[in-house]
């Protein structure tokens, strides 16, 4: 198997990992052939890349971290939690910022939250959802298939998967790790109180448009912070997963130490941000990177990581970004790579698996010769081969 842009895709291929539409009904189930028909409809729904199983992947099994069970279920309850809150705020006028946090901080916004059928669902599935996290170490892929319309909530499953598999790294214990996959799951809940045409806008937004995003981190945290079922600490996901390290980020400018002070978190305090906090800065800046976006597409999974490597120490915590690179694959399984060096310089194919002991070199399956011609496909290993080169091209 092997994901590909929607570009690519030709009929008679056949699809490799269900699809599923807005309400998570089933749009095209895995096996099927796929016809000219199909990848109009699926670019018509803003879908950028599928999984394609075809004889020369046929050995290149993705493990997805999560059941498709599991992860419809919360896609499910994260889309109706957010939907259903936003549809309370039809009829509410309020232009200013500080207009904008009363009436989050009415009785009639609170109650549509908390008691929010799907919101309650939410906290009863998180058991489900961390439990099958923990019987994963690291991540081998990322594999939510994103369109244009669910990415909000697919964007928060993946962030969550991610966090939860550092946590899970970090020892940290269940009860840290329940606030994490909360925090996640509604870390960007304060969009739905900002303008849709800015949220959804397809161009670069203006700066006054930027600094109204910005507000998606008060606006969360004003929503989540005296809710029963909510733990200050997830609260707190919310409002500070945009800070930086070097204190440049938003909206506190709070600063980080680098360090990883585990026993040491103070959801008080002023100056610093906390760690579940730090993870989150990761696992959102990394989901969001690779995830296609209208007005962009996804950057390249080893061009991102190699992004939060540069970032470590200003932007993101140091000793963190060190636990990220031992969970996170430069490459991961399926994507399509090159190799840049070497006799077999600029020969492309596929990650076929990893190698534990060294996540960024992993075995690739080679396809295709520099000139693209088909060739006897052969395994090629990274960790025993450690003066050659590679990308990511898909
Ligand atoms: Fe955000
Ligand atoms: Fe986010």
């Amino acid at each position: 198997m092997r994901r590909i842009n929607i570009d690519r895709v030709k009929p008679g291929m056949v699809l490799g990992k269900t699809i599923y539409g807005y309400n998570y009904e089933m749009l095209l189930n895995k096996g099927v052939i796929i016809t000219e028909n199909h990848i109009t409809r699926l670019k018509n729904k803003g879908f950028f890349k599928i999984y394609i199983d075809d004889e020369e992947t046929a050995d290149v099994v993705i493990e997805d971290p999560i059941s498709d069970k599991i992860r419809i279920m919360a896609t499910k309850d994260v889309l109706k939690t957010y939907t259903i809150t936003q549809a309370s705020l039809e009829h509410i006028e309020a232009d200013t910022t500080e207009a904008i946090i009363k009436c989050i901080n009415t009785q009639k916004i609170k109650r549509a939250f908390q008691e929010n059928l799907a919101f309650k669902q939410l906290c009863k599935d998180m058991n489900a959802f961390v439990d099958e996290i923990m019987n994963t170490d690291v991540l081998s892929g990322l594999n939510s298939i994103k369109s244009f319309d669910n990415y909000t909530y697919e964007h928060s499953i993946d962030t969550a998967i991610i966090a939860l598999i550092f946590g899970k790294r970090l020892s940290l214990n269940r009860e840290k790790l329940k606030q994490i996959a909360m925090g996640e799951f509604l870390h960007d809940i304060g969009k739905i109180f900002i303008d849709e045409k800015i949220i959804n806008k397809p161009g670069k937004l203006t700066p006054d448009e930027y600094e109204q995003v910005k507000l998606h981190t008060i606006y969360g945290y004003e929503l989540l912070k005296d809710i029963g079922d909510i733990e200050a600490a997830s609260a707190h996901i919310t409002y500070q997963h945009h800070e930086r390290q070097d204190g440049k980020g938003y909206p506190r400018g709070l600063r980080g130490n680098n360090r990883l002070d585990r026993g040491m978190i103070k959801y008080t305090d002023q100056e610093k941000i906390i760690l579940i906090a730090e993870i989150a800065a990761i696992a959102d800046f990394y989901d969001a990177c690779i995830s296609d976006r209208p007005y962009r597409k996804g950057l390249l999974p080893d061009f991102v990581y190699e992004l939060i490597k540069s970032g470590s120490g200003t932007q993101f915590n140091k000793e963190l970004v060190e636990c990220f690179l031992g969970v996170m694959p430069k490459y991961p399984v399926g994507s399509e790579v090159r190799i840049k060096n070497g006799i077999n310089k600029d020969f492309t194919g596929v990650v076929m698996s990893l190698n534990t002991q060294q996540l960024s070199r992993p075995k690739v399956k080679l396809l295709r010769d520099a000139k693209k011609n088909k060739i006897t496909p052969f395994e090629f290993d990274l960790s025993s081969n450690s003066s050659i080169d590679m990308e990511c091209i898909s």
